[in-house]
């Protein structure tokens, strides 16, 4: 396992050069597969926590290669956060992996989503279930003050193969449990509230297994402490690989939650995780 590997650069941040730029100013390698980073945000885009956004680079051919990509920053935060996988032969990460501060990426500003908080339902408690780069819109709902004045609880389960994929994630808690003025933004008694669940299903962890097999069983019930999932008081996000979001939906259906969109909120909202 790589040891994380932060580079950032303390000279000043110049203009970009090409139509619609950001400049890239911190970069975080997390394990050989994933890796994070920040920009400049344009002064004009204005997102919902959850929403998602084209990135991407300046193809040899001079035409843009992008991909979706959720914010993981929250919308008060003057830059961008993205949290990326790396494909060794992928069109976009074989080359975003090694983009340096200073760096321009490109970057449309239209954010677009279902993970937000306007496609749910008023309730008391919510779960963001995520598995691996699915954490990146929860990085972002997870330091959005709403999330904490709209629920009672907030849970965040994520399921990784490796213990190693659990650090973004895994440090962002630890960030929102730690910093004073962060919890000042988001609120008081957010502390209580929030609830994480990390597990792995291919390393050795504190838990194992994946979190549907942890619903089923009810050991998530038995670890945390609450109640079953019930459609009377929780709502839900997905976001992860394809299987899971599946699966995971085929279950909350059974326990009588439904759908929800940005036209028709309901009780629980889906989103695929995007793979290069
Ligand atoms: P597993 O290792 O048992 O396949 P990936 O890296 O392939 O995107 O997977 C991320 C995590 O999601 C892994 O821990 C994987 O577990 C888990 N996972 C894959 N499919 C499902 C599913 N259908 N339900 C729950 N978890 C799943």
């Amino acid at each position: 396992m790589t040891e994380p590997r932060h580079v950032t650069d303390a000279s000043p941040i110049k203009a970009p050069t090409l139509p619609d730029a950001q400049i890239v100013t911190s970069v975080d390698h997390w394990t050989d597969r994933l890796f994070s980073f920040r920009c400049t945000r344009p002064a004009s885009l204005r997102f919902r926590s959850g929403e998602f956004v084209m990135i991407g680079l300046m193809g040899d051919n001079g035409k843009p290669l992008l991909r979706a990509y959720s914010i993981a920053s929250p919308s008060w935060d003057e830059e961008l956060e993205f949290y990326s996988i790396k494909v060794q032969d992928g069109p976009l990460t074989s080359k975003l992996q090694h983009i340096q501060p200073g760096d321009q990426i490109i970057l449309r500003p239209k954010p677009v989503g279902t993970l937000v908080h306007d496609a749910l339902l008023p309730g008391r408690r919510i779960w963001f279930f995520a598995t691996g780069t699915g954490f990146a819109p929860f990085a972002s709902l997870l330091r959005d003050p709403q999330t904490y004045a709209d629920y009672d609880e907030v849970i965040i389960t994520h399921t990784c193969r490796e213990v190693g994929e659990l650090e973004y994630g895994r440090r962002l808690i630890d960030g929102i449990r730690q910093d004073e003025m962060l919890a000042e933004l988001i609120g008081e008694g957010f502390h209580e509230k929030l609830k994480y669940y990390p597990t792995t299903t291919r390393e050795q962890s504190a838990k194992m297994g994946r979190i549907t097999d942890l619903i089923r069983s009810g050991d998530v019930y038995a670890d945390l402490g609450v109640d079953p999932i019930h459609p009377d008081r929780d709502r839900a996000m997905i976001c992860g690989n394809l299987a899971f979001n599946l699966e995971l939906k085929a279950m909350l259906e059974e326990f009588g939650l439904e759908e929800g969109a940005n036209s028709k909120p309901a009780q629980y909202v889906v989103e695929k995780a995007f793979l290069d």
